[in-house]
């Protein structure tokens, strides 16, 4: 017998700047992994692509590419802008998540979208999924995937606002009974908060590090209480080895400042909603997803700029795949946002 029954083959995904989530809306997340594909450097433009390594193995070898292979990422600020490697990216992960041969059978899925992809790039994302096998894609916007994912009731008539703070992206979303009430963006996100730390610690401690080292002293950040980290890299001066500690109180001094793109978006989002609605999420709050608002202290800045409670998803970087799964249960979401 079948355990999936008819939902063997269908699929949430969130094609996001920095990590692809795929969830099946019985077995649950079953990838997440980076959106970057290593491919051979010989690919010329019209030519199929295949990809050499794909997601954490591809990411991996960042920054330390061999001659003849390149590390490609499939997507820009959330949208698909090379149809090609976008079609090459989506046939990778259904063969990393299509257990058994009918589920790669033209799938199903829907796909999350920035609320604020125009026309053409939404037709881009289709197309691709087309190509890639997919036999019917539908889109979702991924601040309401993300809410719906999380536990709100995106046709519900009261209104919220979600805060997605991806990689590339943060956007700032109000929403009510199936519409959406306000939309902004700004790509002040978790790439800009890696680069922060990175400028700083070359300018603060003469410094210089890779790019995946950077990060991951941003996310230690978060766990590391009151300390201190090492940090191993080559004099920005003399180009030797180099080694240094830095406190994590320093770490996030220097990310701070990139927030404030965000509390700009915020705040124009809270211009924007009827003041019912406004008096709506000053009561219920503001939902925060996206690897982004795992930040330390990210809440909390939040609260103090604008006085209301902020609350961070509890599974702030699967929710919108999750979001997006949960929609072949509720066709009405799609029907109201999608498109
Ligand atoms: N614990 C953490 N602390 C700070 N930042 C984090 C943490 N975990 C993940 N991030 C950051 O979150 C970002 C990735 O978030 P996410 O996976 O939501 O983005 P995405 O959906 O791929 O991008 P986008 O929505 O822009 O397309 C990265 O910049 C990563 O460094
Ligand atoms: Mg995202």
């Amino acid at each position: 017998m079948d355990p999936w029954g008819h939902l063997a083959g269908h699929f949430g995904i969130d094609l996001g700047t920095a990590n692809t989530v795929v969830c099946h809306p019985v077995r649950g997340v079953v990838l997440n992994e980076p959106s970057v594909m290593v491919v051979s450097s010989g690919t010329k433009r019209n030519q199929t692509m295949k990809p050499l390594l794909v997601g954490r193995p591809a990411r991996e070898l960042m920054g330390r590419t061999p001659l003849g292979m390149t590390a490609v990422r499939p997507l820009h600020d959330g949208v698909i802008t090379d149809l090609e490697s976008g079609r090459t990216f989506i046939v990778a992960i259904l063969r990393k998540v299509a257990l058994k041969p009918m589920e790669r059978v033209r799938p199903r899925a829907i796909i999350g979208v920035p609320a604020g992809a125009n026309a053409a790039e939404r037709r881009v994302l289709i197309e691709a999924a087309g190509k890639a096998t997919i036999g019917r894609a539908s889109l979702i916007p991924e601040p309401i995937a993300g809410a719906l994912g999380s536990g709100l009731n995106p046709l519900g008539n009261r209104a919220h606002l979600v805060v997605d703070v991806g990689g590339g992206t943060a956007e700032v979303t109000g929403f009510c009974f199936g519409g959406i009430l306000a939309s902004r963006s700004c790509r002040v996100a978790g790439d800009e908060m890696t680069l922060a730390l990175h400028h700083y610690l070359r300018q603060e401690h003469q410094i210089l590090v890779g790019e995946l080292t950077v990060e991951d002293l941003k996310l230690r950040v978060r766990d590391e209480q009151g300390g201190a980290m090492v940090v191993d890299g080559l004099d920005a001066g003399s180009g030797r080895p180099k080694q240094i500690t830095l406190r994590t109180e320093e770490a996030i001094e220097a990310i701070r400042p990139t927030s404030e793109g965000i509390v700009q978006i915020i705040a124009a989002c809270l211009e924007e909603l009827p003041p019912q609605a406004v008096s709506d999420v000053m009561q219920d709050g503001v939902l925060a997803f996206g690897g982004g608002s795992l930040l330390r202290g990210f809440d909390t800045l939040l609260e103090d700029a604008f006085g209301l409670p902020v609350h961070i998803a509890a599974r702030p970087l699967t929710c919108v795949a999750e979001g997006a799964a949960l929609c072949f249960d509720y066709p009405d979401v799609v029907r109201a946002y999608g498109g």
